[in-house]
């Protein structure tokens, strides 16, 4: 096991790249089921991009993954079967449910479990799956489902635009027969980016980023050849590193338009963000930060992904934010370890108040899921003296060399070995 090392209070300066988007590559690795063939570019070498190569190798196909290029290749049988012990790390991994019914008529993927912000349910998959004409049974911990003539395009709307239900469905749908119309669709960039990787492999879509996506199913796709966008939420949590540890930098492969809400909520807090060009901004707080309130919302809304990055930054910001999460009922979890740094922070439900503090000193805090430890990392650049973050495997799942990125950026961070088991 492994912790961060944080000596806080540097100022951040220079350049930093985005990687890969972790939440757009995960799908796109997943419809690669859906063809022979698939080459897949800028995939972030991360836990889970390397969890979701494993399942795909699990089930026989061929993959090879060096240098954020991945390429997969059908050679034989496929198994099509998503074993517990892979799924039980990665909740997306449910994601090769709808593309293994669509190309092979079966598939027995194993039922997620509950996870650290929520329960999570994937009942809304399964319904709009069902409306396809899968025959959809839950058995021992495993979703069994078949479909022995075939999915069949048909009108699904959703009780709530879900990410990865859009996602499963959109997969499906594109080797159902006839046409789906998927209604309350979630509109977030990734599954606009799932749809052009589609869309260039031969597939019939229209409506992606809008609450109304149709497909017209085909008999099979050409191969998928696509280079993944950047990851919005990395580049968020930059914002974030710089909101709280202040300096200047300026972010390269910054995913455009994708991150508006974000952006608009750190000028209101007092961080500059000046696009310098295509795809490049800089990033500068010199002053103290002002209390900022935020609610998370679905896209185009602020990202529940950001929520902890924000409010790290926020616990230094003079006066007060009130923080509403309304997409995962349990995601405040790094509010009790950034109390550790000093941070003055009261819930109430689903909402976070937040006084801001003079100074946060450093400490030791626990990571207790992805984002809550992205959080850490952003308080303990700002903090006093050294924090040191445990169970940093969380971070490792979604940022790709954030220590490394964050040196360069003038940061005293390190990756040492943990003196405990965690
Ligand atoms: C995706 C992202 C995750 C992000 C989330 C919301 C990936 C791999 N993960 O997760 O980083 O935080 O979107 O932007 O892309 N729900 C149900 N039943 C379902 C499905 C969802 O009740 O069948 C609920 C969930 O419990 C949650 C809410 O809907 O409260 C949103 O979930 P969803 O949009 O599906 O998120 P994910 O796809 O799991």
């Amino acid at each position: 096991m492994h912790k961060f090392v944080i000596k806080g209070g540097q100022p951040l300066k220079g350049r930093v790249r985005i990687s890969g988007s972790k939440n757009a590559s995960l799908p796109i690795i997943f419809a690669s089921i859906l063809t022979e063939r698939a080459v897949i570019e800028n995939v972030p070498d991360l836990r889970d991009t390397r969890t979701a190569i494993s399942l795909l190798m699990d089930m026989g196909f061929d993959a090879r993954f060096s240098k954020n290029k991945l390429e997969v290749v059908r050679t034989g049988n496929v198994k099509t079967e998503a074993d517990y012990e892979l799924v039980r790390t990665m909740r997306a991994s449910v994601l090769t449910l709808g593309p293994l019914l669509a190309r092979f008529g079966k598939a027995r993927v194993s039922l997620p479990g509950g996870c650290a912000i929520g329960a999570r349910p994937v009942d809304l998959h399964l319904k709009a799956l069902s409306r396809l004409g899968a025959e959809i049974k839950i058995e021992h911990g495993y979703i069994n489902a078949v479909a022995p003539d075939g999915l069949k395009g048909a009108e699904v709307v959703f009780d709530f635009p879900t990410v990865g239900g859009t996602e499963n469905l959109l997969m499906a749908a594109v080797l159902a027969k006839g046409k789906t119309v998927i209604r309350n669709a979630a509109k977030e960039p990734e599954i606009v980016d799932l749809a052009r990787s589609l869309k260039k492999a031969g597939a019939c879509i229209e409506g992606e980023g809008t609450d109304t996506i149709e497909v017209v199913g085909t008999d099979s796709i050409g191969e998928i050849e696509y280079a993944v966008m950047p990851d919005r939420i990395e580049a968020g949590t930059f914002i974030a590193c710089v909101a709280a540890a202040g300096g200047e930098i300026v972010i390269e492969e910054f995913p455009g338009d994708t991150l508006e809400a974000v952006v608009d909520k750190f000028r209101e807090a007092g961080v500059s963000v000046e696009k310098l060009g295509d795809g490049v901004v800089s990033v500068k707080r010199d002053g103290r930060l002002r209390g900022t309130d935020i609610t998370t919302e679905v896209y185009p809304g602020f990202p529940t992904d950001m929520q902890a990055q924000f409010m790290a930054a926020m616990c230094l910001a003079e006066g007060v934010s009130v923080i509403r999460e309304t997409i995962f009922e349990n995601r405040f979890q790094h509010v009790l370890e950034l109390q550790r740094l000093g941070a003055d922070i009261k819930i109430d439900g689903n909402t976070a108040v937040v006084r801001g503090v003079d100074r946060l000193i450093g400490a030791k805090v626990m990571a207790t899921d992805l984002r809550a430890s992205a959080s850490l990392v952003v308080a303990g650049l700002a903090a006093e003296n050294t924090t040191e973050i445990y169970r940093i495997y969380h971070l490792e799942r979604g940022y790709e060399n954030l220590d490394r990125k964050l040196s360069e950026l003038g940061a005293e961070i390190k990756k040492e070995k943990s003196e405990k088991p965690y």
